[in-house]
């Protein structure tokens, strides 16, 4: 009898649900669409009742596409976008939309939970992290302070795929990856940390119980089987935030390989094999998809949303071409890049569309041009874009690496959107200066991930390595010596443009 594992992945742009068999195949899968609100400049919403309703037609597509029996069904596994709010009140009823990873309107209370603890050395030697404002926490005392008759209602804190998975089982649980991303868990003892709770002034009865990953944390309930047309009492795993779990799916599973997601977002990532310290709270250090494993990352907020927003701003007659000739604009665009020499004649573009995470957690960041002249055109700006973000992920890993001075980075497996480009792909080589691999499957992101850990808990495969069994590299870029040199050089103007324009961010927010 064939077994199955199901993966979903709450995202923020849609939820994905996969079906993968015993030989890691996907062998059905099914996403649907939904819009994020945007109220106020810099707010990002969303209702969890979107998320539920994808998750059961895409379950039932799923099913109906592979023709897999309730029998051979193992049980489900989760990813999810990270950070989002879900407030339940006593009944389990949510409270009010779920505000996002990438919403900003929490800075005040961040730097007022940092204080509490005794500033940024005193919450880092807490929980390893500093509080971005992406994170869960600054949102919970956001709504403490903003909306006080919605936070005296709510009983429960939770993440968005912590929401589906209790739609599923009825159970309100969380897993040790999207708990690390609330800014208030003991990542190294892979527990909540109540004394960062009880200095920030929260209940600690809000924050539910952290599984692994991989651990069952519940069962689908009849109410649940009769909608989605799962089998009631299917085991139904922990799951992890999407940036964590997708890494098994694509191939990173020990310290020295490099994961770079080029989505909406960049995500630099890598496994570690063992707790490491992160000084002043650069990186984000969570747990990671084994209780033996971590996990070291950096967000540049506006990766792929960097250059679509220049598709969308900027490239208007492309696009109606594209739309002419039955082609993908992106493809054009490369093309349109390609003609531009590596450097872009001194041409940069800091990425910071959307503020940024890191290096440098600056929502007040903004993006920029320079070293514009006048030899410079639509093409030029459209490869510094390219380069620019390159160059952010390229500060990222930079700070990964120096976790550890005994790490030899090997290899970076790209994904994400930018990744179907050759120029970015061959870009990413001769910048990070390290061979850049693709693999197969790594475009069913956080879901192939989440059905791999789930298959691991549930008896499917021995451990995660089996898991991800042996990836099959779709192409490899290496770094050419003469490119290198050229981006060495912008690089080096790059790195000091951020702390030259600091003070000058500051100023233009007021103008915002
Ligand atoms: C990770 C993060 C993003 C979201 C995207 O810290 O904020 O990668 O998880 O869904």
């Amino acid at each position: 009898m064939p077994k199955y594992v199901l993966g979903i992945d709450v995202g923020t742009s849609g939820t994905k649900t996969i079906l993968v068999d015993e030989e890691r195949r996907v062998v059905a899968s099914k996403t649907i669409e939904y819009p994020m609100e945007t109220p106020r400049p810099g707010w990002t919403q969303q209702d969890p009742a979107l998320w539920w309703d994808a998750t059961i037609k895409t379950i039932r597509i799923v099913l109906e596409r592979s023709g897999a029996k309730p029998e051979e069904l193992v049980g489900v596994g989760f990813s999810g976008q990270m950070h989002g709010m879900v407030a339940l009140d006593e009944k389990g009823e949510v409270v009010r939309p779920s505000i996002l990873w990438n919403d900003q309107r929490t800075q005040s209370q961040c730097d007022e939970m940092t204080q509490a603890c005794g500033g940024l050395d005193g919450l880092v030697s807490l929980t390893n992290n500093r509080m971005l404002t992406g994170y869960t926490g600054g949102k919970i005392l956001w709504m403490k302070e903003n909306e006080p008759e919605n936070f005296a209602r709510t009983r429960a804190v939770i993440c968005p795929k912590d929401y589906i998975r209790y739609k599923l089982t009825g159970v309100i649980a969380t897993d040790v990856a999207d708990a690390s991303g609330t800014g208030l868990f003991n990542v190294k003892e892979r527990t909540w940390s109540d004394e960062a709770i009880e200095k920030v002034g929260l209940p600690r009865s809000l924050f539910q119980k952290a599984y692994e990953s991989y651990e069952t944390a519940g069962h689908v309930t009849a109410e649940a089987a009769a909608l989605t047309g799962l089998p009631e009492g299917l085991p139904v795993t922990a799951g992890g935030g999407d940036a964590v779990i997708q890494t098994t799916g694509t191939g990173l599973v020990r310290q020295g390989i490099l994961g770079v997601v080029i989505g909406t977002s960049g995500v630099v990532a890598m496994g570690l094999d063992g707790f490491k310290e992160n000084p002043r709270g650069e990186l984000q250090v969570f747990c990671n998809n084994a209780k033996h494993l971590w996990h070291a990352m950096g967000v540049t907020l506006a990766a792929g949303g960097s250059y679509r927003w220049f598709r969308d701003e900027m490239c208007k007659d492309m696009m109606k071409q594209a739309q002419e000739q039955g082609v993908d604009v992106y493809d054009l665009m490369s093309a349109e890049a390609a003609t531009v020499q590596p450097g872009c004649g001194g041409l940069l573009f800091l990425p910071y569309l959307s503020g940024e995470r890191c290096p440098y957690p600056d929502p007040a960041a903004r993006g920029v041009f320079f070293g514009l002249g006048l030899e410079h055109g639509h093409a030029a700006m459209n490869r510094a874009v390219m380069e620019g973000v390159t160059f952010s992920l390229k500060q990222v890993a930079e700070r990964i690496f120096a976790m550890d001075p005994d790490m030899k980075p090997e290899k970076i497996i790209l994904s994400g959107g930018g990744a179907k480009s050759e120029v970015w792909r061959q870009m990413a080589a001769d910048i990070f200066g390290l061979p850049v691999v693709t693999i197969a499957g790594s475009g069913e992101g956080g879901a192939y991930g989440a059905a791999l850990v789930a298959g691991v808990g549930l008896g499917m495969w021995k451990d995660l390595v089996e898991a991800a069994g042996d990836p099959t590299e779709e192409t490899r870029n290496l770094p050419e010596p003469e490119t290198q040199k050229v981006y060495e050089k912008a690089y080096a103007v790059y790195d000091k443009l951020y702390p030259s324009l600091k003070a000058c961010f500051d100023l233009d927010e007021a103008l915002r």
